[in-house]
């Protein structure tokens, strides 16, 4: 099957009920989009489908044919990806930084959709567990970009 990733066209070969991540990550070498639980709890291998925040570990990669994919690894060159990225590293949210690309992927789509988010709408988007326990950096980089209105 042909999945779109990052602007670009791969040829795939596995079974229809793969997990997404495990292509990603296994198959087409994009380590930048992380294995955590495995379960659709933790939120570390979140990627973008067209512009919608998903959870690849459990998303069977037959369901994503024919959708723009995006991972960490191309989220500069959204300019909403871009703007979160920045304000990340303003803000030194990372430590250890395994959940992170899934933080950003969240704060992304949550911008992408709602440019001016409440406190609740935050609140609820940015739900990624991370084991450093770096919820308060990432609600105060999330609030600066609300703060913008956006991007
Ligand atoms: S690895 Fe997918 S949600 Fe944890
Ligand atoms: S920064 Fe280490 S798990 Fe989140």
């Amino acid at each position: 099957m042909e999945l779109r990733i990052n602007q670009k066209a791969y040829q795939v070969d596995a079974d229809a009920d793969t997990p997404l991540l495990w292509v990603i990550r296994d198959d087409l070498g994009l380590t930048g989009t992380k294995y955590g639980c495995g379960l659709a709890q933790c939120g570390a291998c979140s990627v973008l489908v067209d512009g919608n925040v998903v959870r690849s570990c459990v998303t069977p990669v037959a369901g994503v044919v024919g959708r723009e994919i995006t991972t960490i690894e191309a989220i500069e060159t959204d300019e909403v990806g871009k703007r979160v990225v920045a304000t990340w590293v303003e803000h030194q949210v990372a430590q250890c930084g395994y959940c992170q690309s899934g933080q950003v992927m969240a704060a992304t789509a949550l911008l992408k959709h709602t440019p001016a988010p409440s406190k609740a709408q935050i609140d609820a988007a940015m739900i990624n567990l991370c084991r450093c326990g770096t919820y308060n950096a990432i609600h105060a980089a999330v609030d600066d970009l609300a703060k913008q209105g956006g991007v």
